[in-house]
């Protein structure tokens, strides 16, 4: 897995709202990104969970008592831990805490460490649905987005209290998302990045289809990657059974002639178009109406071809636009995957091997550049995280450069 905040230093400020239990999976999901997470408690928090479960996760005494503390550094913890960190999350943040922050008030360990904070606020609130939408809430946290730091909007739904509206707790995982979109440099701010992902499902008849083993994990690493560097994201999927990344536009498709229509439409208005989607290479010619009966001993199904998305986007492409199509191969990568580039006026292709356990539904890959200038480029097997992010780099030379 790509450890997106290694070697940060992270300071997790949890404060006394019915979701601080939620506070420990995201201290491990930050630990899981390679963050050196540290933990502050107010008193209030400290009546939901003990700080003994943050320390025994964190190895690092919590943070909890400005005067009553027994640590090497006891004097000038919140100075040290705010100089040391690089980015600050509240979660769950009261609206206590957040009225304090507002107002620049330092009257426990929690709220004094804050104030001294250089480095980028995360704030989580979590509270009630009254309390979230009461006037004095909305104004300070109006003050806390005017001072810099980054409001993760809180849940929609059933609150812990009975009622339901706005103040739950987002998912830990969303949280995350969020902070590592803060933490990646916005090289794609301003451009528009269209990515087919998934499978296609051909129908045979209304309760059976054709498909293939795509999970849809690359391209929605792209997507994902690209709209964390500031890119607009349309994401034309076929079924997949992944969580679509958050803020971009999620068209979703089953068969091939779908895909073609939604990938085609959106190219317009994309500035580089990634195509990983494994769109079927025929269809069913005559589709039953009815669910076909096991009645004959054989039973031969007539295919026909499905239009070439990757070769119509080729015909379509603008000298501005950057085109990537991948090759997913079982032999003669490089030899297939060279036809293909030229064949459909690509600007760049991904090859990978797939079949054998790779490539399909795994977490790792291991692919291949080819350039349309020639150039070939290898990687070692790695997260589809990174090879997104690297595809990325090569893209935007190509798009900065004008091909
Ligand atoms: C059972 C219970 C649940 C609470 N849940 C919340 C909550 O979800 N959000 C919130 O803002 N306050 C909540 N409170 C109120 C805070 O704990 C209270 O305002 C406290 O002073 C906050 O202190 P702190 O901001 O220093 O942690 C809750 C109180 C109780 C007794």
């Amino acid at each position: 897995m790509m450890e997106q905040l290694k070697n940060k230093n992270v300071v997790l400020c949890v404060t006394g709202g019915i979701a601080v239990y939620k506070a420990v999976e995201l201290l491990r999901l930050l630990q899981k990104q390679g963050a050196k997470v540290r933990v502050i408690m107010t008193r209030a928090a400290m009546e939901f969970v003990t700080p003994l479960t943050f320390q025994a996760l964190s190895g690092e005494p919590v943070f909890t008592d400005l005067f009553n503390d027994n640590t090497v550094d006891a004097s000038i913890r919140h100075i040290r831990w705010a100089e040391d960190a690089d980015l600050v999350v509240v979660a769950p943040a009261t609206a206590n805490i957040i009225g304090k922050m507002a107002h620049g008030i330092a009257d426990d360990a929690l709220s004094t460490f804050l104030l001294a904070v250089r480095s980028r606020i995360v704030i989580c609130p979590a509270m009630n649905t009254a309390m979230y939408e009461s006037r004095a809430v909305q104004r300070n946290i109006d003050i806390l987005e005017n001072d810099g730091c980054l409001l993760i909007e809180p849940g929609v739904g059933d609150m812990a209290c009975g009622t339901s509206g706005a103040g739950r707790f987002p998912a830990p995982a969303d949280i995350v998302d969020r902070i590592l979109t803060l933490m990646t440099p916005k090289d794609l701010k301003g451009r528009c990045v269209l990515v087919s992902a998934g499978p296609t499902r051909e129908a045979i008849d209304p309760v059976r289809f054709i498909s293939n083993h795509s999970s849809g994990k690359m391209g929605y690493a792209i997507a994902r990657a690209a709209e964390r560097r500031g890119a607009m994201v349309t994401l034309v999927s076929g079924p997949v059974d992944i969580e679509p990344p958050l803020h971009v536009k999620l068209v979703k498709v089953q068969s091939a002639d779908q895909m073609k229509e939604a990938f085609l439409d959106a190219m317009g208005d994309a500035d580089i178009a990634v195509k990983v989607a494994a769109v079927a290479d025929y269809r069913v010619k005559n589709q039953a109406e009815h669910k076909i009966k096991k009645t004959e001993e054989q039973l031969v199904l007539e295919l026909e071809k499905n239009p070439d998305i990757l070769k119509c986007a080729g015909q379509k492409k603008r000298s501005d636009q950057v085109l990537v199509g991948f090759a997913a191969e079982t032999q003669d990568l490089k030899e297939n995957a060279v036809k293909k580039l030229e064949a459909k006026n690509l600007d760049m292709i991904v090859g990978n091997l797939v079949g054998g356990g790779k490539g399909f539904g795994t977490d790792d890959n291991t692919v291949t550049f080819f350039f349309k200038d020639g150039r070939v480029e290898s990687l070692e097997s790695m997260d589809k995280d990174q090879v997104a992010h690297i595809l990325l780099d090569r893209i935007l030379s190509l798009h900065s450069k004008g091909q």
